[in-house]
């Protein structure tokens, strides 16, 4: 049998999950209330994955135009697919999220803005929001006093900071805080679980680089569960100043 390159055993283990990181449905609607998002917006979903939470933006505000953007062409194709409902208001596309031109209302970003750094991405996108317009973004926070597990959790992402080190990053930026909320446990389990359970159905038949890939994922369940009440996203609803 050939071998896969480790780009194609990545794919395989986290291609098609319900989402690709911790987040909830209910997040989403918390993030629309807040940056209170017009019935009619245009939204953009920065870094969709396989498209869940394009899905909850498209449930909660059934007349907003959505676009959603993954660099993943397979995850952009599952993306498409689970949004076939939609498809006379939500486009799905591949592309680079930090050349959006917009204007958006929101910019929804799950997990993603890490890629680009917190105040980088905020400055890129400055210019693609319509006046009045929003960006809520998930990332890494560690809480008060981390534990040795939750740094080892965090190891592969040195930049991670705290509370106050996100929003000194959202300030550096030019943009104000209008809210803030946890993703904590649940969403980290469900998340995990899903995981689990496909890693579970690759592993008899596994060799090669994807048995290292199942042994990573396997290695960050490890970790999540050795310190699950302290790893978290900070979800944040930010606006231009
Ligand atoms: C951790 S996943 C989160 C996916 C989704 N938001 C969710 O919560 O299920 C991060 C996603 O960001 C995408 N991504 C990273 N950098 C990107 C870029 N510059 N342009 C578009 N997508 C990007 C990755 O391909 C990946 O699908």
């Amino acid at each position: 049998m050939s071998e896969i390159t480790p780009d194609e055993a990545f794919l395989t283990v986290y291609a098609d999950l319900a989402r690709e990181g911790p987040g909830m449905p209910a997040d989403v609607a918390w993030a629309l209330y807040v940056a209170g998002t017009p019935a009619t917006a245009r939204i953009l979903d920065a870094g969709c994955g396989s498209g869940a939470d394009t899905v909850t933006l498209a449930k909660e505000r059934p007349q907003a135009q959505i676009e959603a953007v993954d660099q993943i062409g397979q995850l952009v194709e599952a993306a498409r697919k689970r949004t076939a409902l939609f498809a006379a208001r939500v486009q799905v596309r591949e592309g680079d999220m930090a050349q959006v031109a917009g204007p958006y209302d929101l910019i929804w970003c799950a997990g993603a803005l890490y890629f680009l750094g917190v105040t980088e991405g905020l400055r890129r996108w400055r210019d693609a929001l319509a006046p009045g317009g929003c960006v809520a973004f998930s990332e890494a926070c560690l809480l008060a006093n981390p534990s040795a597990n939750a740094r080892a959790f965090w190891s592969q992402y040195p930049q991670v900071t705290n509370a106050a080190g996100i929003r000194a990053r959202v300030a550096e930026a030019g943009y104000r805080c209008l809210g803030e909320r946890m993703v904590i446990g649940a969403a980290w389990e469900a998340y995990y679980t899903s995981l689990s359970d496909r890693i579970a159905r690759l592993r008899p038949a596994a060799h090669g680089s994807l048995r290292d890939a199942l042994d990573e994922a396997e290695q960050e369940i490890a970790r999540w569960k050795a310190a699950p009440s302290e790893i978290a996203y900070l979800l944040m609803v930010v606006a231009p100043e």
